[in-house]
């Protein structure tokens, strides 16, 4: 590692252009309140990513994308046969999100790309700037989905019938948006010939409150908790509101009222550190006056203890079917997350550059979930957080300052510098 290449690659951080890219970003999907809603293989996702790989044109990059739509811009090393070293994240958003979760990952990517390429800076390793498709889950459930085929978690077809709320399914929209995307090279998924990346480095808004409260700039992320998605189904029978008799019904409302009360017994934690959330909940027919003949929501459980996580996520089957009076139950499993510790180089080269640039540092687990969760499980792999005003996120709300994020964006590039050099 030589410091002051790194030193040199921080120093070309350019933080308007950044800046502006982010906010040219959230102008496709923008709504009210500063937020965005840009979901994945949609047309405002694949205007994006033009606008993306236009810029890494200009810069010369080489554009590839693979068959889960993961998209990769390639700066070469100059020994192009070592495995490289990749950096990104996302650029779907929450259906009420904002401007900075995941996009701002991909931008600072390119953005230390760009300022070890202006620097001068060669690495011996290929940099390949990343944007991992539908991480989110909002449209098509469960997240990560391109960084877990990517990774071999899961084989790319797993997720083909997942539907968005028009039904179309996740398999049909990806063979579409491949189709529209078929001037740019293809490139097989995942590791190629056994060649994992040499590390992964995801830059990310912290989306909590800690940076903020004790006025540092950077996180060095040290893991990420352990997460399960499940989609209850309560199958009842649809009645008149006025005329049938209460004993007669039944009302998959009631049913699964019963199963969320019993489910927020089940999650109890005195220590508040377990994560519930029900947040998503379809009725049919969803109209005041007809008894619902199906309810369905979803589960988002959390949690950093793997036995926690294994004990209380296979217990929700259990309860909920023994929440059900008159109607019937499926629970299905969505996404499985194990908890993971991030690899120490990786840490040590981000805290080290945070150090050298002068910022205050923090090490901080994740709440969240995000895709180096999954690359974590092939390659070195690590985080750097940057402040949340109020610690907000998935809101339009959501906020970092240009100067932060040009500060993490310098950590990047001095990261990069290193990694890319070993
Ligand atoms: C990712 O967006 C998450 O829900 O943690
Ligand atoms: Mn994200
Ligand atoms: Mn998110």
């Amino acid at each position: 590692m030589d410091a002051t290449d790194q030193a040199r690659a921080a120093a070309a951080v350019d933080e308007a252009r950044q800046w502006d890219r982010l906010m040219r970003m959230a102008a496709l999907g923008a709504i009210p309140g500063d937020g965005v809603n840009r979901a994945c293989l949609t047309d405002l996702d694949r205007h994006a990513r033009r606008l993306l790989i236009g810029w890494a044109q200009d810069l010369g990059l080489s554009v590839s994308v693979d068959r889960l739509a993961n998209l990769f811009l390639r700066h070469e090393g100059t020994e192009p046969g070592l495995a490289p070293v990749l950096a990104g994240s996302h650029m779907d958003s929450q259906p009420n999100g904002g401007r900075f979760d995941g996009i701002w990952g991909v931008l600072a990517a390119l953005e230390a790309v760009q300022a070890l390429r202006q620097a001068g800076v060669a690495t011996r390793r290929p940099i390949e700037v990343v944007a991992w498709t539908n991480e989110e889950g909002g449209r098509f459930a469960p997240g990560c989905m391109g960084s877990m085929a990517y990774a071999g978690y899961a084989p790319p077809e797993t997720w083909d019938a997942s539907t968005d709320t028009e039904g179309l399914t996740f398999g049909a929209e990806l063979a579409k948006h491949l189709a529209l995307e078929a001037d740019i090279p293809r490139r097989p998924l995942g590791v190629v010939e056994g060649e994992a990346p040499f590390a992964y480095v995801e830059p990310h808004i912290e989306q909590g409150p800690r940076l903020e409260a004790e006025d540092l700039e950077i996180g060095v992320v040290t893991g990420i908790q352990g997460s399960r998605w499940f989609t209850v189904e309560v199958n009842g029978k649809s009645d008149h509101a006025g005329t049938a008799p209460l004993r007669l019904r039944k009302d998959a409302v009631q049913d699964a009222v019963r199963a969320i009360t019993a489910l927020n017994a089940l999650m109890h934690d005195p220590e508040d550190v377990l994560r519930f959330t029900v947040a998503r909940i379809e009725v049919s027919p969803n109209s005041s006056n007809s008894v619902a003949e199906r309810v369905r929501f979803s589960i988002d459980f959390r949690h950093p203890d793997r036995t926690v996580l294994a004990e209380r996520g296979d217990a929700i089957e259990r309860v909920v079917q023994g929440a059900m009076t008159t109607c019937t139950a499926v629970v299905t499993e969505r996404f499985n997350a194990a908890p993971i510790t991030f690899d120490r180089m990786v840490r040590d080269s981000i805290e080290k550059a945070a150090r050298a640039e002068g910022l205050g540092t923090l090490r901080l687990p994740s709440g969240a979930f995000h895709d180096a969760q999954f690359l974590s499980r092939i390659c070195p792999s690590g985080m750097i957080f940057v402040p949340s005003r109020n610690g907000v996120s998935h809101h339009p709300s959501e906020y970092t300052g240009p100067a932060h994020l040009a500060a993490g964006a310098r950590v990047l590039a001095a990261v990069l510098a290193d990694l890319a050099n070993r």
